[in-house]
């Protein structure tokens, strides 16, 4: 596999065997006022308490998986802060994309799948100052080379799975795949917003398709449209469009 220049991401790295999370890791970092330059990450081959969205445990068995988290300073206004979502799942999908994986989609708001199966999860924390994103903590799970999962786990895949390959080497991975994030950050730095939106939409699960959803605990039809300010869902339900937070919305897979 070639090697990607980088600029900003992954400038400095640690790579724990054991760690609580990486995400809390790079926060304890933050409350102790360590400095750390943009771009640095914490990478961890095992963590005891992984955390996932919505207070989960994020599950990742020991030295199979990458489990890491981006330090970043965008600067970006609170009203914007979505955009930062965006610019990492749409690299991990053009990374994804460059290894060969099929059907690559973002699940909005933070997952990215293979087909209808889940392959990686973001955890995104930012602090706020000035009404500005002061500091992010990018928590990334990407499912590399484990098969098994745990029961309750809805739909899990890994990069082994989709391509039928076993032990795929960890380190030139994780190298590569922070340089995709790199170009993708780059680009946003460079003011390229309107690529970053254009592609994200082309990447998004179930865009333009009549899907069924749970709204209020009603089985519900709708057709995504896209993803508008403040990073809410647009979903078409007989001829209107409707806006919604995460909670408000399950996709029914
Ligand atoms: C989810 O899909 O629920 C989000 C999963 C995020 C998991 C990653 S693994 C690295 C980083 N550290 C954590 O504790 N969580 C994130």
């Amino acid at each position: 596999m070639f090697m990607f220049q980088r600029l900003i991401i992954g400038n400095e790295i640690v790579h724990l065997a054991e760690v609580d999370s990486t995400n809390s890791y790079v926060q304890q970092l933050i409350t102790d006022d360590v400095k750390k330059s943009e771009g640095f990450v914490v990478w961890a081959d095992y963590q005891k308490m992984g955390r996932g969205q919505r207070g989960n445990v994020w599950l990742s068995e020991k030295g199979k998986n990458l489990t890491f988290s981006i330090f970043l300073k965008p600067n970006l206004p609170i009203h914007d802060q979505f955009l930062l979502s965006k610019i990492i799942a749409l690299s991990i999908t053009d990374f994804l994309d460059y290894m060969g994986l099929k059907e690559v989609k973002i699940k909005w708001p933070n997952d990215i799948y293979c087909g209808s199966k889940k392959i990686c999860g973001l955890l995104i924390e930012n602090s706020i100052r000035n009404n500005r994103i002061n500091t992010s903590v990018i928590g990334i799970g990407l499912n590399v080379n484990q098969i098994e999962f745990d029961d309750h786990l809805k739909n899990p895949t890994s990069v082994s799975k989709e391509l039928s390959i076993q032990n795929i080497p960890l380190d030139k991975l994780f190298s590569n795949l922070l340089s995709f994030i790199d170009k993708r950050y780059l680009m946003w730095k460079n003011g390229n917003r309107d690529l970053i939106n254009n592609d994200y939409h082309k990447k998004l699960f179930w865009l333009g398709e009549l899907k069924k959803f749970r709204i209020n605990n009603k089985e519900t039809e709708g057709t995504i449209e896209g993803v508008g300010l403040p990073g809410k869902l647009l979903l078409n339900i007989d001829g209107l469009t409707k806006e919604f937070d995460l909670q408000e919305i399950e996709f029914l897979i």
